[in-house]
């Protein structure tokens, strides 16, 4: 946790928000517009997308610029990114966002489909970067920001594919960071997000066991809370708070008692009911 500093002033940045169609992704566009922002909205969803431009341009965005672009494709990034620069200009704040989950267990769930998972919620976030970050070196100002997942923090039973994509995900973003530091190009920003079950609907079926001890999270108020962290440059953002001593005692409790832990939290059921489904493209 980092300590409060003042909010920075976003007008006129660039933002890039990849799955804007829908849930946290659009929520973050209409505070980015509220904001100032210039918004540049991804997502493989074109109505949804749409929708999101719409509710934007309603609470007075200066600027909106929608593409469908099918994350889950390298060379539709490529391309899509290239048209950005060419009609927006360089992206300061990228946020990868666009994300899936199969919600199945392991050897049930289609290598295809693991693969997708792996590449929507971890490649991407690679040739995004490889497309976006040179111009925020060249100018030392930028933000790279990361809805990865507690499930980025900690495995859980059901999700080894999900967990995996959002483990890569903290550590690749983190790496960046320690890379920007090392080349001295500290204007260049991470955050990373790893909130627990947020109510888009995307774990639709699932619950907190102990919802006193670990409460899932507003779509709202989640998305308010990676704005801020934003906006205060903050690196990591783990919520709700009290996962930050769940992680605390992973990291110093032997592995039997994590597992009593983890059983105990729920991570061993977390998925029995799980009814959410990939949404068609
Ligand atoms: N909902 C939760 O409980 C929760 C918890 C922790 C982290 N997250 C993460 O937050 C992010 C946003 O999730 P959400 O809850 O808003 O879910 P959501 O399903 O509402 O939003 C995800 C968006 O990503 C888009 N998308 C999916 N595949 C894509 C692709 N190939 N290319 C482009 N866009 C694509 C979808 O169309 C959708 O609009 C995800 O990365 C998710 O893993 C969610
Ligand atoms: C924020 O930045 C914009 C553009 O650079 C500037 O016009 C505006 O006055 C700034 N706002 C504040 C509160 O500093
Ligand atoms: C799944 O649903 C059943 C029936 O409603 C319920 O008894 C059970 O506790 C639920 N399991 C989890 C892990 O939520």
């Amino acid at each position: 946790m980092t300590l409060l500093r003042r909010k920075k002033n976003v007008t006129g940045e660039i933002v890039l928000i990849t799955g804007a169609g829908s849930g946290i992704g659009r929520l973050m566009a209409l505070k980015f517009a509220h904001l100032g922002a210039v918004l540049v909205l991804w997502d493989v969803n074109r109505e949804g997308n749409k929708e999101t431009g719409r509710l934007a341009k309603e609470v007075g965005a200066v600027s909106i610029h929608t593409y469908t672009c099918d994350c889950s494709k390298k060379q539709e990034i490529y391309e899509y990114a290239d048209k950005v620069k060419k009609e927006v200009g360089d992206v300061s704040i990228l946020i990868n966002n666009a994300g899936i989950v199969s919600g199945k267990k392991f050897l049930d769930c289609p290598d295809s489909l693991v693969q997708k998972t792996i590449e929507v919620n971890t490649m991407a976030h690679f040739w995004t970067y490889k497309a976006f970050l040179p111009a925020m070196i060249a100018s030392n100002h930028g933000h790279l920001v990361s809805i990865a997942s507690s499930a980025g923090l900690t495995g859980a039973s059901g999700l080894a594919d999900y967990c995996s994509t959002k483990f890569a995900a903290v550590g690749f973003a983190e790496s960046i960071d320690v890379e920007m530091h090392a080349l001295k190009k500290t204007g260049v920003k991470t955050t990373i997000v790893c909130p627990y079950l947020i109510h888009t609907g995307m774990f639709d079926g699932c619950r907190s066991k102990w919802p006193h001890l670990i409460p899932s999270l507003d779509s709202e108020y989640a998305a308010e809370m990676i704005v801020n962290a934003v906006l205060r440059e903050q690196v990591y953002l783990i919520m709700p708070r009290t996962l930050y001593i769940v992680v605390a005692l992973k990291n110093i409790l032997p592995v039997k008692m994590i597992r009593l832990l983890e059983n105990y939290l729920g991570a061993f059921n977390f998925m029995d009911n799980f009814s959410g489904c990939l949404k068609k493209d």
